[in-house]
């Protein structure tokens, strides 16, 4: 059987930053007048004030010391805490469907691809703009594209897990060369008026190409080895928002469970291990020892989580060009994270040098996908 390659890889970053500094500064102003505004019921008791945010434990707990943004002055003005996005009319091109463009541009490239190349493409991320149609084939449109486009979402791990669908969609025949594209804007999702989460997240779009080895032209390629998924219920991240919204008694408020919410502690100590014992598990299904992994391109939530989960893996402390991270820059940007760290983070291997791409979260869910340079 033909071998199925990465051959292209790209990521679009938004022109605006927030720093940890004034994301802080901004939080807190946000506090000082919600603690303003409830100062008498505060005194009574009858509520908590909000504590201030700090850039030390910010990056202590995460690794993270920036994020990109899609807007950014609407997450930092105290009195509106969220990205502010104008609506587009159903004529123009959707926001995350112009992230999509820009990032696959960059993939094909690299890839030496046109996009009439392509006959699928799979749209991967936690959140999508609208219900339908799918940004998957407004994508589709946009790039002149014959064949078929669908959206997938499994929270953080819709990227690794579109490698393995596109990778078996290649394999049975049913398309030649897909493009997986995750345009994420998790500013959207998160709740910056969270003192427990506000930091976490950051917007960015990442693009792969995928498609048969004797076929491909780019001078970077990595052989799909082997894909291995797995899911597990937990309610430890969980975002209520959908579309039976409108239905629910004052389903239309403002309620914290319509935005993103996680047990972070609970999440750290139960998805660790699983995420070890996955990678274990399936490079012992390859026969290939911990010992010859060049390089592990994780998801990035959390750089002690990244930390635990090499020293799992590789029975020892990994070596910083072994286990790249990039949460400093970027903070976590869900499904995209791994992509980002592969695409900035691979073209010093060699021809042999075996990688793995994993990434984890809501579901739980975690893929994790082996490849080797060719
Ligand atoms: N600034 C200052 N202090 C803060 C704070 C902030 N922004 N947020 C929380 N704290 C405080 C808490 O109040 C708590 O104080 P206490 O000890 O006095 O009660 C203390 O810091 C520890 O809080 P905790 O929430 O237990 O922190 P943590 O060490 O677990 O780190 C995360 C929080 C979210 C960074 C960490 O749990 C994590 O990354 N987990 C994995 C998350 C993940 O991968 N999610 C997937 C999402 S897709």
């Amino acid at each position: 059987m033909a071998k199925i390659v990465i051959s292209g890889s790209g990521v679009f970053t938004p022109s605006e930053a927030i720093s940890n500094k004034e994301l802080v500064k901004s939080f807190n102003q946000y506090a000082d007048l919600q603690n303003e505004k409830y100062a008498k019921e505060i005194a009574s008791g009858e509520r908590e004030p909000i504590t201030h945010s700090s850039e030390e434990f910010i990056f202590k707990a995460s690794g993270i010391k920036n994020r990109y943004v899609m807007n950014k002055s609407g997450v930092l003005d105290p009195k509106i805490m969220h990205p502010i996005l104008e609506k587009r009319s159903d004529d123009e091109l959707s926001i995350q469907a112009e992230m999509s463009l820009k990032a696959a541009k960059i993939a094909l490239e690299q890839a030496k691809l046109q996009s009439a190349d392509i006959d699928s493409i799979i749209v991967a991320c936690s959140n999508f703009e609208r219900a339908y149609p799918a940004i998957s084939i407004e994508v589709q449109q946009a790039l002149g594209i014959n064949g078929f486009a669908f959206d997938m979402n499994v929270a953080c791990s819709s990227a690794t897990f579109a490698i393995q669908v596109a990778n078996d969609m290649i394999k049975s025949g049913s398309a030649r060369r897909v493009l997986i594209i995750s345009p994420e804007i998790c500013s959207a999702h998160v709740e910056w008026r969270d003192r427990d989460c506000h930091f976490i997240f950051g917007d960015v779009c990442t693009a792969l190409v995928l498609e048969e080895e004797n076929s491909a032209k780019s001078s970077e390629q990595f052989e799909i080895i082997s894909t291995k998924c797995l899911t597990s219920f937990s309610n430890n991240i969980r975002n209520n928002s959908g579309f039976l919204r409108r239905t629910y008694r004052n389903g239309m408020d403002d309620q914290r469970d319509m935005q993103f919410m996680q047990n972070g502690r609970k999440v750290f100590k139960e998805v660790v291990p699983m995420v070890a014992k996955l990678i274990l598990q399936h490079l012992s299904e390859n026969n290939i020892s911990a010992n010859n992994l060049s390089r592990l391109w994780l998801h990035q939530a959390n750089k002690s989580m990244n930390d635990m989960i090499g020293r799992k893996v590789l029975g020892q402390e990994p070596k910083a060009d072994q286990q790249p991270n990039i949460l400093q820059e970027y903070a976590n940007t869900s499904s995209a994270g791994s992509i980002i760290t592969f695409s900035q983070y691979s073209d010093d291997l060699i021809s042999g040098d075996i990688g793995i791409i994993c990434s984890f979260g809501a579901g739980y869910s975690a893929g994790n996908v082996i490849v080797q340079k060719i």
